[in-house]
């Protein structure tokens, strides 16, 4: 293997120590995103939350596990089953044990008096399913802070009622692992959210103050490092109590403590939106905040939408179309594909949505690439995903209540122009060619969806856009935490039209992005546009997995949309730590330069992007066309 030190471009600079301000961005030679627990692919699945709320019992979970089983919606891959909030009864003051509910989950009632899951989980995984459940990083749960009242909640004294993993994590995560058997924890975060000194149900004795680390409304009074420690040591102890690696660690804070920025070390999945109603408003503010977050999406690490809503208002039996665009949605962007209706009630055709064989497995894609966005705006969107087998699936998702003629064009598909495009419509099975480009008329709320195959655009290679799960922006660049202005906002679910209207939220502006600079312009270096390629903040550290390809080349500079208030950046390409190329110092105006490094034989590639000096603002750099070729 040649591991030569490579120079391209012109006039590039001798190489030199990377400034002392910047060493995170010291090539690590690893791969940070998580790869610990079970989620090689999006997880499927089950939860009681949408269909019941907290008013679940053993009957419905089994219930809906048998629908599963019965229907073959389990053969395809609909395996965990997770309770969600509302089992238990209260925490036992002499062993600190979380005690079950058993008046609504009898099988857990044991003969010396005890409690445990494990009669439930045996049954399930006696069915080839897999068990899930539910808890909080604080001291209460969501269910007790939103849902003051419901009949589920926790029972007894105010430390009895004290059922969240605060200060019992390694005790609460051993017992539901290595003794209730569960293989799947969703961890909630009201507990440290919604319990200063001054709410009313502090005031009223009920709960305890937890001074809030969270402050949903302001990411400057957020403790981000607090809040990332708190879901660490969850995974520190998911890790410790199954050596097996058997579980999966889905953290839900709603896109808050700028969570994008973290989660991908830490877990499982990560919910980027506060929670999903069955409203299509509502759907496509879930869908929002992950459609643009493609590079923050890899096996083992997923963003998490939130749950399905099919079968409930406008997603019900009497909105197929609408039905079917959120699960085409939820599959193009790698969402967990969790059911949330009671499934008793579901009809054929809706058990025929979700047991999409073609749509599934474009979620299921062992490549593990979220849909890039193509074409974007308000209307129309135009998702591509990247297929394991070369394939590409695109959807079209009209998002508005009246037909649209969309063009699809060679160019988004990163396809050859002049060569046939097969295309295979995955909800009617009818089959299209065509060459260069065609028109679709998309319907009302419709989304399109086709496998397709064609020529690549690069027949040697790929565009590092074309591999959003192989790329991972480990540090982003993005130090001036703002919200993200590009989600949709539709009217208050919980408060109607009072108010204001719903602010900007989730921190994570200015992220990564895959084709477009991250604000969302075309990338662009001194006036020469790239149609393709990474866009980031400067002062950044991109990992790449190298699929065993030879060579990356990209042409690089500061980009337009930004102000770089007189910096300069350098452009520096590592294989396995080891330094293989970088460009001159690049100022804005500066055309852009080729950067070119063999990287044959190397695992992980990393691409830095380093400012001469600190302070200032973000501003954004570009990997125009950035690819890896044999
Ligand atoms: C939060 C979560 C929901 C659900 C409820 C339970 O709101 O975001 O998904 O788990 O809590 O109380």
């Amino acid at each position: 293997m040649l591991r030569s030190l490579y120079w391209a471009g012109a006039g590039l600079a001798m190489i030199a120590a990377g400034p002392a301000f910047a060493d995170d961005l010291a090539a690590t030679g690893g791969w940070s995103a998580n790869t610990k627990g079970q989620a090689a692919t999006p997880p499927m699945g089950w939860n009681s939350w949408n269909a019941f709320h907290g008013d679940i019992d053993e009957e419905k979970v089994l219930a809906s596990a048998n629908v599963i089983v019965n229907s073959g919606l389990a053969a395809k891959g609909f395996k965990s089953i997770n309770i969600d909030d509302g089992w238990w009864l209260k925490r036992d003051m002499a062993t600190g044990r979380v005690i079950i509910r058993t008046k609504t989950f009898p099988s857990a009632a044991m003969p010396d008096g005890s409690t445990s899951f494990r009669p439930l989980t045996d049954r399930l995984h006696a069915m080839g399913l897999r068990a899930g459940i539910y808890s909080d990083i604080g001291r209460n749960t969501c269910g007790q802070v939103f849902g003051n009242g419901s009949s589920t909640n926790p029972e007894g004294s105010v430390a009895e009622r004290e059922v969240g993993l605060y200060g019992h994590v390694d005790q609460d995560i051993g017992i539901f692992f290595k003794e209730w058997g569960f293989d799947y924890i969703k961890v909630d975060g009201c507990g440290i959210r919604a319990l200063p000194a001054s709410s009313p149900l502090v005031k009223n004795g009920t709960y305890r103050a937890f001074p809030p680390l969270i402050d949903f409304d302001s990411i400057q009074r957020t403790d981000v490092k607090a809040v990332r420690g708190l879901f660490e040591e969850v995974a520190q102890a998911l890790d410790r109590h199954n050596p097996d690696g058997q579980y999966t660690f889905s953290l839900c804070i709603w896109g808050s403590a700028d969570v994008r920025s973290w989660a991908a070390k830490v877990g499982n999945l990560s919910r980027t939106s506060e929670d999903i109603t069955p409203q299509w408003s509502r759907m496509l503010h879930n869908m929002d905040t992950a459609a643009r977050r493609e590079l923050y999406a890899h096996p083992g690490s997923w963003n998490d939408p939130d749950m399905l809503f099919i079968g409930s208002g406008e997603f019900d039996a009497a909105h197929m179309t609408e039905a079917r665009s959120h699960f085409s949605m939820w599959a193009m962007l790698n969402a967990p594909l969790i059911i949330g209706f009671d499934l008793r009630k579901a009809n054929a055709e809706q058990l025929a949505v979700l047991g999409n064989s073609a749509i599934i497995a474009l979620n299921q894609d062992p490549g593990g690439h979220q849909a890039v966005l193509a074409y974007d705006s308000n209307d129309l969107q135009i998702y591509v995903k990247t297929l394991a087998n070369g394939d590409k699936a695109v959807a079209l998702l009209n998002r508005t209540s009246a037909p649209i003629e969309a063009d699809l064009t060679a160019a988004q598909l990163k396809l050859a122009s002049d060569a046939q495009i097969g295309m295979t419509d995955l909800w009617s099975g009818k089959t299209m060619q065509f060459v260069g480009e065609t028109k679709l008329p998309v319907g009302p709320r419709e989304t399109l969806v086709y496998r397709v195959s064609g020529q690549h655009l690069l027949p040697n290679g790929s565009y590092l856009s074309e591999l959003p799960g192989n790329v991972y922006p480990a540090v982003d660049g993005v130090t001036a935490r703002q919200l993200d202005p590009m989600i949709h906002r539709g009217l208050g679910p919980w408060t109607g039209t009072r108010g204001g209207g719903e602010p900007p939220r989730y921190a994570g502006w200015g992220g990564a992005r895959a084709d477009r600079a991250p604000w969302g312009q075309e990338l662009s270096i001194s006036g020469t546009k790239f149609p393709y390629g990474i866009g980031i903040m400067a002062n950044s550290r991109i990992e790449v997995r190298n699929p065993g390809k030879r060579k990356l080349v990209a042409q690089v500079g500061i980009d337009d949309s930004g102000d770089a208030g007189g910096r300069r950046v350098r452009f520096e390409i590592y294989g396995d730590r080891k330094l293989l190329s970088q460009s001159a110092w690049q100022a804005a105006g500066t055309a852009p330069a080729s950067i070119e490094a063999s990287v044959a034989g190397y695992r992980i590639i990393e691409l830095v992007a380093r400012t001469d000096r600190p302070g200032g603002g973000d501003f954004p750099v570009s990997w125009g066309n950035a690819a890896l070729t044999d």
